[in-house]
């Protein structure tokens, strides 16, 4: 219990440095945005994307934690004595597009695990940093929205269901065939453009599925939302409907399919199968 509530507590003290150190750099977001590179997960990095990083860092430094980062910006990079104790694995912002065009869906994502894998991820967070909204959870004992705890939708029809679906790829015309059936069924289809952040919803419910099977999102954007939503008791697997087993590594990619319960999970599913060949 100690230990669930140290990390708890230090995964809080991140988020509130990191919302104090991008402050700063709201003013300058309608300006040009200098060219910083590309960070280990192959996007464009800019400024707010390392501010995030650092302020994450310090955080877990002042704390005296040994840890392996796993992070999309800086890659992998140990610290301390004993950097094998556990992996952090990081999204510093999670919708930096959102963030810097003034859109208020965005996020940081810290997950925590013992090795460097998915599936064993035992403590996370998913920080809304716009309007201040902490998700959090640790394994066996279920996930949080600030003090409250949160449960997924039970929503069985797709026919009112909100359904998100990160179509987000100049890939389009190879993917969307895979979910033309899902889209055909579903009474409302959405996509906010933090993908950690809708996991969340997911788990609490404001939404009742989420899928991407686009093949583009990094492990460290989902790690800490597949805890929150497992612990919340809704399900995520590949789209055959497998266990997700993904090392945690910034340029590994996972496709998925997110939802409240068993029915409609199972539902998305049978409509996402790849058509057979005639
Ligand atoms: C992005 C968001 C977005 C998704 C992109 C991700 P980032 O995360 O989650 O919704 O469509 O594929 O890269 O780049 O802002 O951390
Ligand atoms: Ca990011």
């Amino acid at each position: 219990m100690e230990f669930q509530d140290e990390w708890l507590q230090i995964l809080r003290r991140c988020k509130d440095n990191v919302k104090l150190r991008i402050q700063p750099l709201f003013e300058t977001l309608s300006e040009p945005q200098p060219d910083l590179g590309k960070g280990a997960g192959g996007d464009s990095m800019k400024a707010v994307d390392l501010a995030a990083e650092k302020a994450i860092i310090e955080v877990l430094q002042q704390s005296n934690v040994s840890f392996t980062l796993i992070s999309e910006e800086s890659g992998v990079i140990e610290f301390g004595a004993k950097p094998r104790q556990c992996y952090v694995t990081v999204d510093p912002i999670d919708g930096t597009t959102n963030l810097v065009r003034g859109l208020p869906f965005y996020a940081s994502s810290i997950a925590v695990s013992s090795e460097p894998v998915l599936s064993s991820v035992y403590a996370a967070m998913v920080a809304d940093l716009f309007h201040d909204t902490t998700y959090m959870a640790h394994v066996g004992k279920g996930a949080y929205r600030g003090d409250e705890r949160i449960a997924p939708s039970s929503r069985l029809s797709l026919d009112d269901a909100v359904v998100g679906l990160d179509l987000n790829t100049y890939r389009v015309r190879e993917i969307a065939p895979q979910v033309t059936g899902l889209i055909e069924a579903t009474g409302h289809i959405r996509h906010f453009g933090a993908n950690a952040l809708e996991l969340c919803y997911v788990a609490e419910g404001l939404t009742d599925a989420f899928v991407d099977v686009r093949g583009k999102l990094r492990a460290t954007d989902l790690a800490a939302a597949w805890l929150i939503l497992r612990e919340a008791g809704g399900l995520i697997t590949t789209p055959e409907g497998d266990a997700l087993n993904v090392k945690l590594a910034p340029t590994e990619k996972v496709k998925f399919v997110a939802a409240g319960n068993p029915q409609i999970h199972r539902t998305i599913l049978k409509l996402i199968q790849p058509r057979k060949r005639k």
